[in-house]
């Protein structure tokens, strides 16, 4: 069965160089292909949204260290979430939504196994790759099954503003914790306090962000849900109380930085009897069902928002997307809607 026309050029992203700072327009080139045809037991893929995700400068460094590393030459990484408009596959008919983890491209050729159906009338489809994707569940995992903040307890999110840190920390208000976000502008502090509800926001730009985190926190820090890494995480541990933890859910400092650096503070981990831990979601992913049934509810009764930013164009707009989340530009989720969406 066939929807759409192949008669459009399939646009797809590849990597041209490492990038040196903050990855943009220059380090990636736009190629074009016709569209191609899915073979037997293959699905074609519509993409409608990218997500944008800050791991990729990690990938794209020019070390063998990291997981998915893609080099100069490579297709770049990506999920689309987007529409079958062609199904050789018996469990994909046209005009389902899927997440498609083929590649950032306007089209793309998938196997069963690289895809993931989207029950859009639980969520709509974008959030399939941000609140409702593997950003809120990254949340929700590392808050409810890792951090576990009781009521009253006081957490830093670190990174507050962002795609999983919005999230955190709207889950910790949920378990009755008290939450304090760091992030960098005044706009973003006063978003994550009267549109989030977080208790007190603190831009980390601020010369005194540390002695206002201080203020905020006279009790010390239960937990710090860490997603930023290098200098706020080291000033932050100074903070951690008595058997407190340090979630280390993400260092997008340091995926940028020439030499990547640990944190000279450790030593209050010791003092507070404190523990630092590492996370990564996809040790839950035969969890993911069970956890968006319960973010349905809240969504349901407006317990949790699921915000997010878009950035619209095409696929040569990825790179340009890509550099803004570095740039902060982003309230929530960044994403790369393209035209096909409409
Ligand atoms: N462990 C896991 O399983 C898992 C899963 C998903 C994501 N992650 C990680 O979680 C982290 C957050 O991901 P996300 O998707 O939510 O990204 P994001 O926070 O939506 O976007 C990045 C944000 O980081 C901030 N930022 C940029 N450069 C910075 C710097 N040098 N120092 C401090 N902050 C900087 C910017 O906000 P400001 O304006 O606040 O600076 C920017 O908006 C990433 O490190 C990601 O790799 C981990």
């Amino acid at each position: 069965m066939t929807e759409g026309s192949n008669e459009r050029l399939n646009q797809q992203l590849f990597l041209k160089q490492v990038p040196d700072g903050i990855a943009g327009p220059d380090d990636f080139e736009v190629r074009e292909a016709e569209v191609p045809a899915p073979g037997e037991g293959q699905v074609l893929v519509e993409s409608h949204y990218f997500g944008l995700d800050a791991a990729l400068r990690l990938i794209v460094r020019d070390s063998d260290e990291f997981l998915f590393r893609v080099k100069p030459g490579d297709l770049v990484r990506g999920t689309a979430a987007g529409k079958v408009i062609e199904s050789n596959h018996p469990d994909y008919q046209v005009g389902d939504y899927v997440l498609a983890s083929s590649g950032v491209q306007s089209y793309s050729v998938c196997e069963g196994a690289e895809l993931e159906p989207c029950d859009v009338s639980q969520a709509p489809l974008e959030d399939w790759l941000g609140g409702f994707g593997v950003s809120g569940l990254t949340a929700y995992f590392a808050i409810f099954d890792e951090c576990k903040p009781q009521p009253g307890q006081t957490v830093l999110v670190n990174g507050a503003a962002g795609a999983v840190g919005n999230m955190a920390g709207q889950f910790c208000k949920l378990a009755g914790a008290r939450v304090i976000g760091l992030t960098g502008s005044n706009e973003k502090c006063d978003w994550l306090v009267n549109e989030l509800g977080f208790d007190v926001a603190i831009n980390y730009r601020d010369e005194d962000w540390y002695e206002q985190l201080e203020k905020a926190a006279p009790d010390r820090l239960d937990v710090i849900f860490d997603n930023v890494g290098g200098d706020i995480l080291n000033a932050s541990l100074k903070l951690i109380g008595m058997r407190g933890v340090v979630l280390l859910c993400g260092s997008t400092s340091q995926y940028v930085a020439d030499e990547m650096r640990g944190p000279d503070n450790y030593i209050w981990l010791g003092t507070m009897r404190a523990r630092m831990q590492g996370f990564v979601v996809f040790d839950y992913a035969d969890q993911y069902a069970a956890a968006r049934k319960r973010m349905s509810t809240w969504i349901a009764d407006g317990s949790i928002k699921l915000p997010n930013y878009y950035h619209e164009g095409g696929v040569e707009a990825f790179p340009l997307a890509f550099q803004e989340l570095y740039e902060g530009r982003n309230l929530g989720k960044m994403l790369l809607k393209l035209p096909a969406a409409d």
